[in-house]
């Protein structure tokens, strides 16, 4: 009798035991989750996402930047991609500013098309932003897949959420680690700036004419600072884009952070990564780092990359796989 009730205590542990072990497994992304049912996404996404930079290289920035928005809000769901007007495509962060629907839309009946209701859009976007990296000359890492879509968009915390160039480092600082990530992961993945734009309304508060102070920036270099200002015509819409990377906008290498040392990051949020502020000494370190060797800032980036994908991904039986990346099922 005691010998039976120990044994089903024991099964049931037993059961117990393999239960959480598979739900921990399903819960975890892996490299090969569409070995099986879609072996050729990763050579579809290659070709589609190749197609669009030969007709604009600057779609490569606005692809990693979808990825990265996507993530941090209510982790990587998709939900950046949801059509609406509470849609997070026109919080403050994203109106006007990020770019790459038809491209992703693109990818999307591409990969319909080889295996039909099987790949999510928050994976599209994860493999995506690789395939656009490595096209620009950047790392290469292995892509965790097995997101699910998820089923509503978050406006307000795509407001909350993401961070803004007027925000100091210690508010980014704090952005990044309301989602798990450190501050090498906040100065490594502002590296995603060696490519890309920003429009004058990101950075001309910087700018002599536009400075409520009256004066420029003193950490933006003074020559630096004349050209924005031609560029950024005080008074008009300031939707003209400059590149965050001068010496290289569409090669992704270190020079973003060499240029931090020389005072010429274009945002107030790249150049705090370089202040002397005691609070953001770690961050200046690493700058420092990144651009006097190029493999320590592409094997960081690479890492945390992987560990942006790995916000509260959907997994399981959660959300849905979406048939068009734009509305629910
Ligand atoms: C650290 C805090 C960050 C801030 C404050 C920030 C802010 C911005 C701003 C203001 C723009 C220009 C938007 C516009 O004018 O329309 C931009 C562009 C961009 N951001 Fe960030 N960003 C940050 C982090 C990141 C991260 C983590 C990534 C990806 C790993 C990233 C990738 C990009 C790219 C590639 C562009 C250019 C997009 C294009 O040309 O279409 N950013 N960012
Ligand atoms: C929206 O995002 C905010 C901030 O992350 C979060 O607190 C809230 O629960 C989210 N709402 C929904 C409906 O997911």
């Amino acid at each position: 009798m005691e010998s039976r009730r120990f044994f089903s205590s024991l099964s049931l542990l037993a059961a117990l035991t393999v239960l959480c072990l598979c739900m921990g497994v399903r819960s975890q992304l892996s490299t090969n989750f569409y070995a099986e049912s879609c072996p050729n996404v990763f050579k579809v996404v290659r070709r589609e996402v190749a197609d669009a930079l030969k007709n604009e290289a600057r779609m490569a920035a606005s692809l990693l930047r979808l990825h990265f928005h996507d993530c941090f809000v209510n982790g990587c769901d998709g939900s950046v991609l949801l059509d609406g007007s509470d849609g997070e495509k026109f919080a403050f962060p994203n109106q006007n500013s990020v770019r790459g629907f038809d491209v992703v839309d693109s990818i999307k009946t591409a990969v319909e098309n080889e295996c039909s209701e099987t790949v999510s859009c928050a994976d599209i976007l994860a493999i995506a932003a690789r395939d656009a990296v490595v096209l620009s000359g950047g790392p290469s890492w292995k892509v965790l897949l097995g997101r699910r879509d998820g089923l509503v968009a978050n406006q307000t915390g795509a407001n909350t959420n993401l961070p803004a160039p007027f925000h100091s480092i210690n508010t980014i600082k704090n952005k990044f680690a309301a989602v798990g990530l450190d501050t090498t992961d906040v100065v490594a993945l502002s590296g995603g700036h060696t490519i890309g734009r920003a429009r004058c309304v990101a950075f001309r508060s910087r700018l002599l004419s536009f400075s409520p102070t009256g004066s420029a920036d003193p950490s933006l270099d003074s020559t630096m600072a004349s050209e924005l200002q031609s560029l950024c015509p005080q008074g008009d819409d300031g939707s003209t884009a400059a590149a965050l990377d001068r010496s290289s906008v569409n090669a992704f290498d270190n020079h973003y952070f060499s240029n931090l040392l020389n005072q010429r990051g274009l945002l107030s949020s790249d150049q705090g990564l370089f202040s002397s502020d005691e609070g953001v000494a770690a961050t200046k370190d690493l700058v420092e780092a990144y651009s006097k060797d190029a493999g320590l800032f592409f094997k960081d980036f690479a890492n945390s990359m992987i560990k942006m994908g790995n916000i509260s991904p959907l997994t399981g039986s959660a959300g849905e796989i979406r048939k068009n990346c734009r509305v629910v099922n």
